[in-house]
């Protein structure tokens, strides 16, 4: 080592050859030195660089895991987002999904037709919204918490805390809107309110139904899967606003439901395979036509049954109403809309 070796120029003359020798060792201990030094920090960059993949790694896994859940069936699901025959359309989506406080939307039933059979006001109950539904023809709005009435088809409507119910069914359409911070429970995934779009996030008990209903389909060679299931207020808000820009009001209006106005809010309701007119035509469309009603599920948007939806034929647009109501439905081939079974409009107020 360097530290040993000591030239003593008054005891010992050193020769040129020596004195080179010790210039050469005094450079090699030099250089040993460096060296050392720089492996080192080489080692001490390694170590940090395998600690940031190590956090990496776990952040990734433990982020996975937050992401995904077991579905009814025990398959590990992923939370999907909306799917989009256009993915631009997508893309367009992701981007504009703005969690900001929105107004809720409430049913203005001043001019359905209606028998009132009662009407409560719980002034200590929460009535978020409710003193600016429109009763005009029924009672005093502001003195208006529970409304229950008969339509004209002689079905029980109810509206409890701005949300209606027709024998008990929860009725989503242009004239019954979803309070905007109404979340679905009961879902398979759990708490959905950091959820804006999924393609699983169906209720429960609909989510059963349809699996039954997948593996039936398949058993008979068919491929069955949900495009596009739960999407909140803001989302549908997004979503509207897309083809409203696109088609116009009037237009956009005719296939897409206002915030608030959408079944997809409900969580009873899913959008199957390509979300196009064609689906009605495959294998696929016909079978789901024929058959969604033994578990539970009905055709929402019939087709030639606009004047009473208020929207196109949507072949599939399937919403989960239970097999008993879906069988009326069903209708032995010839669907009805829940709008005609119950009596109820579907507009918009003007
Ligand atoms: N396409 C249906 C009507 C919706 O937007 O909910
Ligand atoms: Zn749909």
């Amino acid at each position: 080592m360097s530290g040993n070796v000591h030239i003593n120029r008054r005891r010992h003359k050193y020769s040129e050859r020596e004195l080179m020798r010790l210039a050469r060792r005094k450079k090699k201990a030099a250089f040993i030195r460096r060296i050392g030094r720089d492996r080192l920090i080489n080692a001490r960059r390694a170590f940090y660089l395998i600690c940031l993949l190590l956090l990496l790694i776990v952040g990734g896994v433990f982020f996975s895991q937050g992401l995904k859940k077991k579905s009814p069936s025990g398959d590990i699901v992923k939370y999907e987002h909306y799917v989009s025959n256009d993915m631009k359309h997508k893309a367009d989506l992701a981007l504009t999904v703005t969690p900001s406080p929105t107004p809720t939307p409430l049913p203005d039933v001043s001019g359905i037709d209606i028998t009132l059979i009662e009407s409560r006001y719980e002034p200590e109950a929460d009535v978020s919204g409710l003193e600016r539904i429109n009763f005009d023809k029924l009672g005093n709005p502001a003195d208006i918490e529970y409304l229950k009435g008969l339509t004209k088809n002689g079905h029980v409507l109810e509206i409890i805390k701005g949300t209606a119910f027709a024998d008990g069914v929860l009725i989503v359409n242009k004239t019954f809107p979803l309070p905007a911070d109404y979340i679905p429970a009961g879902t398979y995934l759990g708490d959905l309110s950091d959820v804006e779009y999924s393609a699983y996030a169906v209720n429960n008990e609909a989510y059963e139904a349809y699996l039954k209903m997948k593996e039936d389909a398949e058993a008979e060679g068919l491929d069955i899967h949900i495009a596009s299931a739960y999407r909140s207020y803001h989302a549908q808000s997004d979503t509207y606003a897309m083809y409203e820009r696109r088609d116009g009001t009037a237009g956009a209006d005719t296939y897409s439901s206002r915030p608030g106005h959408s079944e997809h809010q409900t969580g009873l309701c899913f959008d199957l395979n390509s979300v196009s007119d064609e689906f009605a035509d495959t294998p696929e469309g016909k079978w789901i036509d024929e058959n969604c009603w033994k578990y539970g599920y009905c055709v929402r948007f019939p087709k030639g049954k606009d004047e009473y939806t208020g929207y196109k034929y949507e072949s599939w647009h399937l919403r989960y109403v239970g097999t008993e109501l879906a069988k009326k439905l069903y209708n032995n081939g010839d669907w009805i809309s829940l709008e005609e079974f119950f009596g109820l409009p579907s507009e918009y107020p003007q």
